[in-house]
């Protein structure tokens, strides 16, 4: 609990000392004069979207994969290259062939297991696997037995190998069956194991060797992990993009991102490598793959349980630039616009229409209501233009509905940028997504980035941001999630917040990295088999989704909007519905204090203010010490139309203040 009280020394003082305790403890503060900003409550001057604060979904970092989709077994279907990493014999009564059968296209081997007394294979999981105490799982496994008789032991291992928890399978018949057992845990084991035992005589071909928490998100069987969507579902986003992203894009485009493989039975879809697998030479996993379980289904009903708009990002028939930079020939560019169209019928079709019949049999008849479609990822150049224009094209005719999301490169400013602005200005793209992973400086220098935007181009989708510190001594080329990189960001978004006209979507990326797995750093969230921490970077996102608003209105120092001058950056929203005035105020420097003057409304009831700072800008939280930077809440009094404010040094504050 946050309590603030000021203590003015003299009426016209110039250094107001101000005593504040928080959370017990006292700060006394030397504090420069207190200016008074004007919140201009009764000149709305544009809507808020809905869609404002969104989060961004990749599948790098293990953030699919050992990551969201809860799934433990890695390499469940012997699918990756090599088709036994993962997997490795503990006892070896027995041995193991991979069949490939050709009738099954998407998935076609499978192990072919001969048992003489007890053989059994061990799976590692994805960095281990994380086992709750008393918690349930389920076993699960495609198989038939062909010759003889072998029973399944499915057993849950600690880091000693030791048995914590196991049940018995009877195969029965030469058909293709799926079984399923459940087996509860009786450790807490960060980084066990799975074995499954094979006992008795003959011959059987399993496949699809699957552990699953019962626990999942919703409790869906085969679902996601129930805490990380939590956190997403705590920041209440206006949109999920997915799939990425670099991966929509694929270093060929035979390994580009293809929703229609990734929706229909698990066991049906085709699994592919991860581009990120072998990206980074410094940061190259070597065993991360697609298995496609969470697929566009599940992320469409992800962003319906989170209450989010869902945006998908589709493939415009170029493989990424950086890459191979593949692009699909002119005549083949239909089939990539006919997987847009498929899409908008699989989300918004009737269930009569092919894709509409696929959704309802995978669990949702009602339609997803999909409004919005991104084409192409960090592409440029004249190539994308000329395949962005063919499918704005097809897709304004037959969906005028849709909104569409044009690229416009991977970089915020330069020449290919400002080529993708002239080309798509004139163009019917709704929105134009930018990209900026730059120094906290450029965040700071940008808060008016959009001040001056054009008013009737495109609207703007910040679709991929975050500040990255360069910290060579430590990191080498990567950052990480400091409260500065944060802090940098919250005024940034100030800014967007003030144009609010123009800046219509915006979210941090990526979003998820495993500790024992990341290619890619800052992220918005950590987490490791059993545990997951918000970062400050997720605070600030946090308290700017939660509080919104609907509509921008002013907030004025001497008759001028506050974006980086004396180190304060400012904007405010209202909710005329709940009667309340959402005021951002982002402080890079010393403590300050300020008078709030508030326009065209009255006061009424304690001010809630939320605050997130830290006692060092290079503060940041881990799996251990996830509290480290954390928004504190407190409240405080105002006059009739008059509030003190007091700004902590660094700090982002966010004040809830009712009006009449
Ligand atoms: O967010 C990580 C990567 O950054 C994305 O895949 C890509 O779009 C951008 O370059």
């Amino acid at each position: 609990m946050l309590n603030s009280g000021c203590i003015l020394l003299s009426d016209n003082s110039v250094v107001m000392k101000k005593i504040l305790s928080i959370s017990g403890f006292l700060f006394l503060s030397g504090l420069s004069f207190a200016q008074t900003l004007t919140v201009k409550v009764s000149s709305p001057k544009a809507p808020v979207q809905p869609t404002m604060w969104g989060v961004f979904f990749e599948d790098i970092n293990f953030s699919a994969d050992g990551g969201l989709y809860a799934e433990l077994v890695k390499n469940r279907s012997f699918e990756f290259i090599q088709p036994m990493m993962g997997w490795k014999e503990v006892t070896k009564e027995g041995s193991v062939l991979i069949v490939n059968r050709a009738e099954k296209q998407a998935n076609p081997r499978y192990a072919h297991i001969t048992v003489n007394g007890k053989y059994g294979l061990f799976n590692e999981g994805f960095r281990g696997m994380g086992l709750e105490k008393d918690a349930q799982y389920n076993f699960s496994v495609w198989a038939r037995a062909t010759a003889g008789n072998v029973a399944i032991n499915a057993v849950l291992v600690n880091e000693k190998g030791e048995d914590i928890g196991h049940a018995a399978v009877a195969i029965t018949g030469n058909e293709w069956k799926k079984y399923t057992v459940a087996l509860t845990a009786g450790q807490r084991v960060a980084k066990g194991g799975l074995q499954v035992l094979f006992s008795g005589s003959g011959v059987l071909d399993a496949d699809m060797i699957s552990l699953f928490p019962v626990n999942t998100w919703k409790q869906r069987p085969g679902g996601m992990r129930a805490d990380l969507v939590q956190l997403l579902a705590d920041l209440h986003p206006g949109f999920v993009r997915f799939p990425g992203g670099c991966i929509v894009e694929g270093r060929d485009l035979v390994n580009r991102y293809q929703w229609k493989k990734t929706v229909g039975k698990v066991e049906d879809r085709t699994l592919i490598e991860n581009r990120w697998n072998t990206e980074f030479s410094h940061r190259a996993p070597g065993d991360y793959f697609q298995s496609y379980g969470l697929g566009f289904f599940e992320y469409f009903q992800l962003s319906e349980d989170i209450g989010a708009e869902p945006l998908p990002i589709l493939n415009c028939g170029m493989a990424c630039q950086y890459n191979t930079g593949e692009i699909a020939a002119d005549e083949d560019v239909n089939t990539y616009i006919q997987d847009a169209l498929d899409l908008i019928e699989f989300a918004n079709g009737t269930t009569d229409t092919r894709w509409g019949k696929l959704r309802a049999e995978m669990g949702h008849p009602a339609p997803f209501n999909l409004k919005m479609m991104g084409v192409g990822n960090e592409q440029w150049d004249s190539q994308y233009i000329a395949r962005y224009k063919q499918f704005e094209e097809v897709l304004k005719t037959k969906h005028p509905e849709i909104k569409l999301v044009s690229g416009s490169g991977p970089l915020p400013s330069g020449d290919r940028f400002d080529y993708s602005w002239a080309q798509l200005k004139h163009s019917r793209a709704d929105l134009v997504d930018e990209h900026y992973y730059m120094s906290p400086d450029w965040f700071l220098k940008n808060a008016r980035r959009y001040d001056n935007y054009d008013r009737n181009a495109p609207k703007i989708f910040a679709g991929e941001y975050a500040a990255h510190i360069k910290d060579k001594e430590k990191d080498g080329p990567e950052t990480r999630n400091t409260w500065g990189s944060a802090l940098a960001e919250a005024a940034f978004m100030t800014g967007l917040e003030r144009n609010a006209d123009v800046v219509h979507m915006a979210s941090y990326a990526p979003l998820l990295a495993h500790v024992d797995a990341w290619q890619w750093r800052p992220d918005l969230i950590w987490f490791d088999n059993l545990r997951s921490v918000g970062t400050p970077n997720y605070y600030v996102q946090k308290l700017f989704a939660n509080f919104r608003g609907a509509q921008i209105v002013p907030v004025l120092s001497n008759g001028k909007t506050l974006a980086g001058e004396d180190s304060v950056y400012a904007s405010a929203t209202i909710d005329p519905a709940s009667h309340k005035v959402l005021l951002k105020i982002v402080n890079v420097g010393g403590p300050r204090s300020y008078k709030i003057a508030f326009e065209g409304a009255a006061l009424r009831g304690p001010i809630v203010q939320h605050r997130l700072t830290a006692k060092d800008k290079g503060d940041f939280n881990t799996l251990d010490n996830p509290d480290v930077v954390k928004p504190i809440e407190g409240t405080l009094s105002g006059g009739k139309n008059l509030v003190n404010l007091y700004l902590a040094p660094n700090s982002l504050n966010v004040f809830e203040i009712s009006y009449k």
